[in-house]
């Protein structure tokens, strides 16, 4: 059977899709290992395991030809010296790409490809950001009081690679610097 077209708003400036399949909630302790300084992380963590993002996803079958949709919204805060953002991953079918739009907030796209190859794109609203195929991405929140909030669509069948990321992490950082917000690289990486 055929599916209907539908729509769903994105009332501004409160962000929260008016349809809702699902919400995540990650919070301090699902990025475990990816902020520099491990012991303002885990003095973080012991006074509370506080929210970092969400995400309200948009439902559809995950398959090719399909599009999946949502918004993701990255709080306000710092581990350290480095900004909140979200875990970042590649999409599992490398060979497929993203687009974001962002709605509110300040802050930055960090991207790398597995060859090495990296972009930090800065995001505020009404900028679209294109992320083509093979480039992981991570969204990171320099707002000091706002939330980033960005609207994304991508290929059903793309599917998440976390692991890779994991292991040493995305080569630049986005710490607070004297002069504000700076694009550092992960000296965790050579
Ligand atoms: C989907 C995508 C976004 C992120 C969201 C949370 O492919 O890139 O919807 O999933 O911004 O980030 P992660 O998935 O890295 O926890
Ligand atoms: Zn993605």
């Amino acid at each position: 059977m055929i599916d209907l077209p539908f729509s769903f708003t994105i009332p501004l400036p409160a962000v929260i899709p008016s349809r809702i399949d699902n919400h995540i909630k990650r919070t301090l302790s699902a990025l475990k290992g990816q902020f520099l300084d491990e012991p303002a992380f885990n003095k973080m963590l012991l006074e509370e395991d506080k929210l970092i993002y969400e995400v309200y996803e948009i439902k559809r079958p995950e398959v090719e030809g399909e599009l999946l949709m949502g918004i993701s919204i990255v709080h306000p805060g710092k581990v350290g010296n480095e900004f909140f953002m979200t875990k970042g991953h590649f999409h599992s079918v490398i060979e497929t790409s993203e687009i974001y739009y962002t709605l509110k907030g300040e802050g930055y796209m960090v991207m790398e490809t597995p060859e090495g190859e990296t972009s930090v794109e800065p995001l505020s609203p009404g900028k679209v950001l294109y992320v083509p195929p093979r480039w992981a991405h991570r969204s990171v929140c320099t707002s000091r009081q706002e939330d980033l909030v960005t609207f994304f669509a991508y290929p059903g069948n793309a599917g998440h690679d976390y692991g890779t990321i994991e292991k040493t992490g995305f080569r630049k950082l986005v710490v607070d610097g004297e002069k504000g917000p700076e694009i550092i690289d992960n000296p965790r990486i050579n």
